[in-house]
């Protein structure tokens, strides 16, 4: 690391999502959405934990922007409910929803936050997914529709909207390996759901421009997989390397950042379905100029070309699922990573983060980069003096934004960085067990209780300098 002052006008945030903050989920005109019906199905969630009370953002929420503006984030990151706003996913929006969110957006802004507000991470209104949820190309347009919606409604409150969190996870957890909502495990509508959320990227961003014209700000965040070979002189750990990097990387950058669906995904796929359900100009709209890419990272993944031993599939769920998310690479087998790791057993490597984000300038010179994720799970504890004391979160924080000098001295254009999460929170099919927080939440009172890296973090951002 050369220099530890971080540019002009970079940004520090931090992060939440609606499903693992607000609660409420029958409040308010809320209807139901796919997380709200599997985490309700038995044995889907560790614990059989759900999002119904959460954080109680939604009646804590003018308390935690307190904690926003004490923390002095730039920005803050948070997701729109969709069936908060628009209970079935289509038709007329709920006034109490619009009012939730409306509120949210007067006291950021009132307060100098600057608001990015994400139109889907992960919970479809359930009504949709009973029509055949985003494996069905009338979801993007639904999708379309609530996007044009929203910015007609808070085109001057929000200052970026981010369109999809993630897609690889809706599409693959939540479609191929069932770890995530709905659950389903069926690959060929895995891949018919990266089309039509990346579909549902398009269709949104020009929706979203006609509404408030070519100065709307629109970007997209998706999840890099990092990916190492455990052999790197082995030509078959290259070829898997390729295959993951095609399925979970490429099908997303290459139609948003390259207008195409790349070669070798198609015939590696090929024998699970004939991409039909790409339609003529669907690559057009897919493939429009964004104001920044945003990219979440947490770890590296290790790949090799010997075969899987039979085994637990994949990431990011508690269930032991046998389908597996690898649609098309099913045969790539992975590779402990060397430690240290966070509770969520995910390695730590902040050289991951420069390399990606590093990787990305390179090959997308004109987008500018936005670390939207970044952050870690650890056990902690309240201490006898009432403080939480973190130090393992402060570590991964200041080594993972050491790596985004790093990258940023290398020539990348990285306009800011998200830490994940403001709250503790719903951690998905992992529920409450696991606690990526700045602040601490006591589940059973709600209160709030700032670890030591929040202390940390308002220091960094008073001083806008690493420290040692
Ligand atoms: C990515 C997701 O966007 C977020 O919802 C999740 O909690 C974090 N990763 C940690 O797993």
């Amino acid at each position: 690391m050369a220099e530890a002052v971080f540019p002009r006008g970079f940004w520090f945030g931090a992060a939440t999502a609606a499903y693992q903050i607000e609660g409420a989920a029958a409040e308010g005109g809320r209807g139901p959405s796919i997380w709200d019906t599997y985490s309700h199905t038995p044995g889907a969630t560790e614990f059989g934990d759900t999002g119904d009370v959460a954080c109680d953002h939604y009646h804590r929420w003018a308390e935690d922007v307190q904690h926003i503006v004490a923390l002095g984030l730039d920005a803050y990151r948070f997701s729109i409910s969709w069936s908060r706003v628009q209970p079935g996913g289509r038709g007329p929006l709920n006034p109490d929803g619009v009012a939730f969110y409306s509120r949210l957006l007067g006291a950021l802004n009132q307060a100098g936050v600057a608001p990015v507000a994400t139109l889907y991470h992960w919970d479809l209104p359930q009504e949709l997914e009973d029509a055949g949820g985003w494996a069905n190309r009338e979801t993007a347009y639904a999708f379309a529709d609530y996007a044009r919606a929203m910015a007609r409604t808070f085109g001057d409150q929000v200052h970026t909207w981010t369109t999809l969190n993630e897609p690889w996870c809706s599409a693959f957890l939540g479609y191929a390996s069932g770890v995530h909502a709905p659950g389903r495990t069926e690959p060929a509508a895995a891949l018919a759901a990266v089309h039509h959320l990346n579909l549902a990227h398009g269709l949104a961003v020009a929706a979203i421009r006609e509404e408030l014209g070519s100065a709307a700000r629109v970007s997209i965040t998706v999840n890099p997989h990092v990916l190492r070979m455990a052999d790197p002189d082995s030509p078959a750990d290259a070829d898997a390397l390729r295959r993951i990097d095609a399925v979970a990387n490429r099908s997303f950058t290459g139609p948003l950042l390259r207008g195409a669906y790349p070669d070798d995904l198609l015939a590696d796929t090929a024998a699970i379905t004939d991409w039909a359900f790409v339609r003529p100009g669907d690559l057009e709209l897919i493939h429009q100029p964004i104001d920044w890419l945003g990219v979440n990272y947490y770890a590296t993944t290790m790949v090799s070309g010997v075969p899987p031993e039979p085994q637990l599939s994949g990431n990011g769920g508690h269930r032991a699922s046998s389908a597996s998310p690898w649609v098309g690479a099913e045969q790539v087998s992975f590779v402990t990573e060397p430690g240290p790791y966070t509770e969520m057993g995910w390695n730590i490597a902040p050289e991951g983060l420069a390399t990606m984000l590093v990787d990305h300038a390179r090959r997308f010179p004109t987008v500018p980069l936005m670390v939207t994720e970044n952050g870690a799970a650890f056990a902690d504890q309240v201490s006898p003096d009432g403080q939480i004391h973190d130090p393992r979160r402060v570590a991964y924080l200041h080594d993972h934004l050491a790596a985004v000098l790093d990258a940023i001295e290398a020539g990348a254009d990285v306009r800011g960085y998200f830490a994940w999460s403001l709250l503790d929170n719903f951690e998905w099919a992992w529920g409450y067990a696991k606690r990526f927080g700045l602040i601490g939440i006591d589940f059973a009172t709600g209160e709030r209780t700032w670890k030591d890296s929040a202390h940390w973090y308002a220091r960094l951002l008073r001083d806008r300098k690493l420290p040692e």
